[in-house]
């Protein structure tokens, strides 16, 4: 079992490298994928620092030189890089076919897999195409960027939570580098666990739609329940870290972080706040969600703490919001 993932680890490192390889060297690499990537204004530097690459568009470019290498059909297929075709008269076609390629590793550096971009927006096929689940690879298990965050989230002993794989690679070229990426998905308590073994303190950098936001509060609970301290910061409808950083620059960004982060239950409480407006009924099912989030932080000085806070914000009884709390705890025990 050890070496049937170790051959993966070693398959995944040859692809890894014939990716980018064929981004830096080969004429369509250049043509498409190079200059895709200079049109987002990514650097050569952290085009080498995210070893990103590029895929040939054509069937089997990758998995006919692996082959040759002499690596095995079947450990491509198990490494999410060949796809097998039953009673076909080949091994099978490549995965990844012309789009430009993100090595996810793991914490230690290994890569484990791979999402990949299209070039251009085609709505008959998804922008991005990502390794299935494999030995290696558990996609709630792992966030994008943690191998080159790890050392900047222990020093400045605070991590950023992004969507996607480019809110990672730009905001690093903003000098920005304790940033991870959960790659679109809800967060999960392995994830929120992986943080916290570097700190305790993340922020959650969300663009700015309502509607995504509000599915997304819910799961914040579970960061609390791991006792970590969770701020947000939203950013103007319709960007994303990545594309406000190129809009008004490094500074500029920094500057919006510090002023423009919030705890996260003062955002949950405001959020649903706006919402209820003067509606009684939809107030009380406020208070309700707020003291439910409120009892899931471990920390009883710090849940004292909000307790305050958002009784002063919903204008109701601080005791009041503590007596349902316990009654709350009380009934999950
Ligand atoms: N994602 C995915 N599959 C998709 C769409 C999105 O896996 N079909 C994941 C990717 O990890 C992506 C993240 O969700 O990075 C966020 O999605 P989105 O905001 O749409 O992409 P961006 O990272 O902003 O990419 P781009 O700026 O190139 O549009
Ligand atoms: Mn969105
Ligand atoms: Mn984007
Ligand atoms: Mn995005
Ligand atoms: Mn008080």
């Amino acid at each position: 079992r050890q070496n049937a993932r170790e051959s993966l680890y070693i398959v995944l490192n040859y692809a890894k490298n014939f990716y980018q390889q064929q981004l830096h060297q080969s004429e369509e690499g250049h043509a498409v994928g190079l200059s895709y990537f200079k049109e987002r204004g990514f650097s050569n530097e952290i085009l080498k620092k995210f070893e990103l690459g590029y895929s040939l568009d054509n069937w089997d470019a990758f998995s006919k030189e692996a082959l040759k290498k002499g690596y095995s059909a079947e450990v491509l297929e198990k490494a999410g890089l060949l796809i097998h075709k039953e009673g076909g008269k080949t091994a099978g076609y490549d995965r990844f076919r012309g789009r430009v390629i993100f090595p996810i590793h793991n914490v230690a550096g290994k890569v484990i897999a791979f999402g990949a971009r299209i070039l251009k927006t085609d709505k008959n096929q998804p922008k991005y195409l990502n390794s299935p689940e494999t030995e290696v690879y558990h996609k709630s298990d792992i966030l994008y960027g943690i191998y080159q965050a790890k050392n900047a989230i222990r020093q400045q002993e605070h991590c950023y939570l992004v969507e996607g794989y480019t809110d990672v690679v730009s905001l690093h070229q903003a000098g920005i580098e304790n940033v991870v990426a959960s790659s679109g998905t809800s967060l999960t308590t392995e994830q929120i666990r992986l943080i916290g073994r570097f700190t305790p303190n993340i922020t959650i950098l969300y663009d700015g739609d309502v509607a995504g936001i509000k599915a997304a509060l819910r799961g914040l609970d579970l960061v609390l329940e791991e006792g970590l301290n969770v701020s947000v910061v939203l950013f103007p409808d319709g960007d994303d870290p990545d594309s406000y950083v190129r809009k008004v620059g490094a500074e500029a960004f920094k500057e919006h972080l510090r002023k423009a982060a919030k705890d996260f239950i003062t955002f949950k409480t405001e959020i649903l706040l706006q919402d209820a407006g003067n509606d009684p009924f939809r107030l009380a099912a406020v208070i309700g969600e707020v003291v439910n989030s409120i009892i899931k932080i471990p920390d009883a000085i710090k849940r004292q703490v909000f307790f305050h806070r958002t009784s002063e914000m919903m204008k109701v009884d601080e005791q009041m919001l503590i007596t349902e709390g316990n009654k709350l705890l009380r009934k999950q025990q």
